[in-house]
């Protein structure tokens, strides 16, 4: 077996014949043997093939915060990248970090690259003597949280998201908010700030299709990134619900659009999500927006609730369902036979910075 470890990182012609069911029984079985040495984290959006593994579930500021605290040699992280990437830069050289498949990414945190934000940065400055407090979303690379940390700024989570911003808002006189203009709009203006106060910065424009005088007036500016999931909910499903089932309630991730959460009862992140269904008396339903994994979860924990997905749509993560059983098998099997694959190590330099402004958010 050890053959496929030397093939390829992610080895999909030698695990062909292996069925997700017995990848399955090899993971428990290797799992069970290696208990010592490895540990794995697992977002609430992954699937339950995977989930039933995982040692600490959650979403990404409770997955970050988990994995500041361990010390197993081998931590598998089964999320996308940019989590993965997180967790390496909160434990120690001599802890790795695998994620199961490197092609799992986050389409958002695409959104944003490093030369562009620079550029942004630059622009901004030049045609203001603002204080700009930069603020990224952790869905973003290293290279990213790197930025914020240099430049005095720090990162949030949708579980954070608000006491970060306050704080970033009280100690300059712009934000700069990336890559989610979604998160960073909903949670702006939850915190008073006006929609005429906000402007979206679109680096593949000139300037980012702002005028020298939006940028001088405004006291926030967007990065234009979406999550193309959460971009799957609309208003009309919202007006739909509230035609065909008055009593159910609306709960949706920030991440989704203005009006969404305007229209919406509540909204927070995976972790604030999954409280409130739990807490409700038997009999609520709801109607969830956000990741399908999650939302046919909560439905089969709480047989006694109704409840729906908000988009009549499957609005799944591709990126999060990458990580298959069988990935876990071949990062569980190269860990036991001493050469781990899928290793995820960030630029020592670059994770120095993105400490720094991980530390910030932590003690925000
Ligand atoms: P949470 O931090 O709410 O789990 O969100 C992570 C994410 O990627 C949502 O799309
Ligand atoms: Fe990224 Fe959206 Fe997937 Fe979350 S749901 S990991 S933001 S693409």
């Amino acid at each position: 077996m050890l053959d496929i470890l030397n093939t390829r990182t992610n080895p999909t012609a030698s695990l062909a014949h292996l069925t997700d069911a017995q990848a399955v029984i090899e993971i428990h079985k290797l799992k069970q043997e290696l208990q010592d040495k490895v540990v794995l984290l697992g977002h609430h959006y992954q699937q339950d093939d995977i989930i039933q593994f995982a040692d600490f579930k959650g979403d990404s500021l409770q997955l970050a915060k988990d994995a500041a605290k361990l010390s197993n040699p081998y931590i598998i992280f089964c999320g996308v990248h940019f989590m993965a990437e997180t967790a390496d830069i909160l434990t120690s050289n001599e802890q790795q970090v695998i994620l199961p498949d490197l092609d799992a990414g986050c389409s958002m945190a695409d959104m944003a690259s490093i030369n562009e934000v620079e550029n942004a940065w630059y622009n901004i400055a030049a045609v203001t003597n603002d204080t700009v407090v930069p603020v990224t979303y952790v869905n973003c690379t290293a290279s990213l949280k790197a930025f914020v940390g240099k430049n005095g700024g720090t990162i949030c989570t949708s579980s954070n998201a608000k006491k970060v911003i306050s704080w970033a808002l009280n100690k300059g006189d712009k934000l700069l908010f990336f890559p989610d203009q979604h998160l960073g709009r909903n949670t702006c203006y939850e915190l008073g700030v006006k929609l005429d106060e906000m402007v979206t910065y679109n680096p593949n424009l000139q300037n980012g299709g702002l005028t020298t005088e939006e940028i001088q007036k405004a006291k926030v500016i967007l990065w234009y990134g979406y999550c193309s999931v959460h971009k799957g909910f609309h208003l009309e499903h919202i007006h739909q619900i509230r035609k065909s089932k008055p009593e159910t309630q609306v709960i949706v991730h920030p991440e989704c659009s203005f009006d969404v959460v305007q229209a919406s009862d509540d909204n927070g992140s995976t972790a604030y999500i999954i409280d409130q269904v739990r807490k409700a008396p038997i009999g609520s339903s709801f109607a969830i927006g956000t990741e399908i994994n999650l939302v046919n979860r909560l439905k089969q924990e709480m047989p006694d609730k109704e409840i729906i997905s908000l988009s009549p749509y499957q609005c799944l993560c591709t990126t999060m369902y990458r990580v298959r059983p069988k990935w876990l098998y071949a990062s569980l099997l190269s860990i036991k036979e001493d050469k781990p694959i899928n290793i995820i190590s960030v630029d020592p330099q670059i994770a120095k910075f993105a400490a720094i402004a991980l530390e910030r958010m932590l003690t925000i």
